[in-house]
């Protein structure tokens, strides 16, 4: 029941009758997510794919900051039959809520409790190493169960994957351990968002000729065997890129990790971040705003305080650079973005309210800001600002 507490004037305060205990995740700063977006992207990239391609959602990173488990259950949805993480923990959190698609650990575990842990959880670790067939094997026989492995190996990108030279020595390796089950091989491509006809070309079709040049040695693998190369960019970049399956993380969020993609899918971004303005102030022209006044007014102005900062994810970066939307219009960010709060200038958008909820990122009407605009802004990239908003942000599923 709604009780006005005081009326004087202008101004009207009510306020609900039953007390409020808990903070509604509407209130300040909060992250919208739509898994409905998801699952059509997902939908979308496969359809893109040959029938027997698989697509893996890559749901690191707490699903690109979207909710692992809400992402990673719209993807599977959408045709994805696999999921790929980074940490045991995100793969532990995927199978307690359920999840029982096949799940690939795509970072390196190296002690013998997170690969022990992943034998129990049903995680598919990635061997890059001798070490870690030895201590697979152990664990599996010690435990009389099969573990599922795959074998990652670098082609170029010069961070996993054990060396070239050695495949042939750890397939060999693995194929001959009792307990373990030999399910994929992979690399990962370095380049491939860059320009489609000069280096990032070459180098892309030169990473391809090492993954090829490895298949060639092996023999035929049974049926549940993946050969796989390709992440977004690599999807759309060249078709044999594809293989038996892609890895696909950017894309099955809503954008092109390039503008150099052969294809133009209507790929949907499926969150938003939006904030409450929490108060107005009208000040004269020349007065200086927020931390060290990196901002100075130049005309009587109307500013609209607004209950996010970069504790929350908007990187001090992007100070005074960016802009926020009401109603489809955009509205300069101005001065220093501090912990919690930033300033907009809101002289010429006289309907913002103490209430009123701007979105920061994300569309709002025809207009939209995008994660690639503010990491243009900040010399980031989009994958890295998607993965920054913190969990002070709720994020809530529309
Ligand atoms: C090994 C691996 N494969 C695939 C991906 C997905 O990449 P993207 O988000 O560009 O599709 C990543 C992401 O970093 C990765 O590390």
């Amino acid at each position: 029941m709604q009780n006005v507490i005081a009326s004087s004037g202008e101004t009207s305060l009510s306020i609900n009758s039953e007390m409020a205990t808990k903070a509604d995740p509407r209130h300040r700063a909060w992250v919208e997510v739509k898994p409905l977006a998801v699952e059509q992207n997902a939908r979308l990239i496969k359809s893109f794919l040959e029938a027997d391609c698989s697509l893996m959602a890559v749901v690191k990173a707490d699903g690109y900051g979207h909710g692992a488990t809400t992402v990673a259950r719209a993807a599977l949805q959408g045709g994805a039959s696999s999921l790929g993480i980074a940490t045991l923990q995100e793969g532990i959190e995927l199978r307690e809520s359920g999840l029982e698609a096949p799940i690939l650990v795509l970072g390196n575990l190296t002690n013998p409790e997170e690969l022990s842990a992943c034998l129990h959880w049903r995680l598919m670790p990635t061997i890059n190493s001798h070490r870690e067939v030895e201590l697979c094997q152990y664990l599996a026989e010690a435990s009389g169960r099969f573990f599922d492995v795959q074998l990652k190996f670098d082609t170029g990108m010069t961070r996993l994957g054990c060396d070239l030279q050695d495949v042939p020595r750890l397939l060999e390796l693995i194929q001959s351990s009792s307990h373990l089950v030999l399910k994929g091989i992979y690399s990962h491509l370095a380049l491939a968002d860059g320009d489609v006809d000069g280096k990032a070309s070459d180098f892309t079709a030169m990473q391809q000729e090492r993954f090829d040049s490895i298949l060639r040695q092996m023999p035929p693998q049974p049926d549940g065997f993946y050969r796989h190369l390709a992440n977004s960019a690599g999807t759309f970049r060249d078709r044999s890129l594809h293989y038996d399956m892609v890895r696909v993380g950017l894309s099955l969020y809503g954008y092109r990790p390039t503008n150099n993609l052969s294809t133009d899918l209507a790929l949907k971004p499926a969150l938003a971040v939006k904030a409450r303005v929490i108060l107005l102030r009208d000040v004269p022209s020349g007065v200086g705003v927020s931390y060290g006044h990196r901002f100075y007014t130049k005309r009587p102005s109307r500013l609209a305080v607004v209950a996010i900062g970069y504790a929350d994810g908007v990187n001090q970066a992007l100070s005074g650079r960016i802009s926020a939307l009401i109603n489809g219009k955009f509205m300069p960010q101005v001065g220093a973005i501090t912990m919690d709060q930033l300033v907009l200038d809101a002289t010429d958008n006289p309907e913002l309210e103490v209430g009123s909820v701007v979105t920061m990122l994300g569309e709002d009407g025809k207009a939209v800001i995008t994660p690639q605009q503010w990491s243009d802004l900040s010399g980031s990239i989009p994958w890295e600002v998607l993965c920054s908003f913190k969990h002070r942000l709720p994020r809530v599923l529309v």
